[in-house]
């Protein structure tokens, strides 16, 4: 038997296992892990603990890290790897990608995701439903998006930025692109006309950085 891990039984979990079911095979199980609500059902798939989707017995085991937060999957990567279980990556059927797309492991691709031309991309990405990525990006590591990005031609993006939902990146130009900084974070609707260092939250139309009181 081989089985499948998804990683969180949480919002996003809960919206990767209907792409992963549906995939199987007749020798392969999906379950969620989530040491929060551990040797349960949820949405009647079995929910088992780090520990006992270890101890199952199965020829093969992989994972996919349905989390959201950049951060904890990069743990949960390194988490995965020291118990020498490797990673697989969903992608609905109903997604569209293009010529000379490269992608890293562990990459949850949603329904509605469009990912055109000469485009490369990280580990364990997340394209949330109807995100677009647009010709000759760079996206790095645990780099999430939320539903609906539009992500224009010639952006880069550095490892663990989180670009929020309906965020618009403008196009950059080819040798000078746009770029979203390491660890950036896009708020929900933002409309990213420049930059964005590295660490920084930014807001608004045009975007600018969220400065708390
Ligand atoms: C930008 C963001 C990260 C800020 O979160 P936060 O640091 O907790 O900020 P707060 O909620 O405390 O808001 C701070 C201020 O910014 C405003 N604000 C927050 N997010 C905003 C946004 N996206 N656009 C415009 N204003 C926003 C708030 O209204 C608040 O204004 P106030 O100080 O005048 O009351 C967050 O609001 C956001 O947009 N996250 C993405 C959500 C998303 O896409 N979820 C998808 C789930 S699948």
């Amino acid at each position: 038997m081989k089985l499948y891990g998804i990683y969180g039984a949480s919002g996003c979990g809960r919206g990767v296992m209907p792409i992963v079911s549906a995939a199987l095979a007749e020798d392969e199980t999906a379950v969620f892990i989530d040491d929060g609500v551990s040797n349960s059902t949820v949405n009647g798939y079995p929910c088992l603990s780090w520990k006992d989707f270890l101890a199952e017995q199965a020829a093969e085991r992989s994972v996919c890290l349905a989390i959201a937060d950049g951060a904890t999957r990069s743990k949960l990567d390194k988490k995965c790897a020291a118990a020498g279980v490797g990673f697989y990556s969903p992608r609905s059927d109903q997604t569209v990608i293009m010529d000379e797309v490269l992608i890293g492991e562990g990459a949850i691709i949603s329904p509605f995701v469009t990912i055109t031309s000469n485009i490369k991309i990280g580990r364990h990405f997340h394209a949330n439903l109807y995100s677009y990525v647009e010709h000759d990006c760079s996206i790095g590591d645990f780099v999430t998006f939320a539903p609906g990005v539009k992500c224009n031609g010639n952006v880069v993006i550095k490892d663990h930025a989180y670009i929020g939902s309906g965020a618009i990146l403008k196009q950059g130009k080819p040798g000078n692109p746009l770029v979203i900084g390491k660890g950036a974070v896009i708020g929900m609707g933002a409309v990213v006309t420049k930059n964005v260092p590295p660490g920084e939250t930014v807001i608004g139309n045009p975007a600018r950085l969220l400065r708390h009181n």
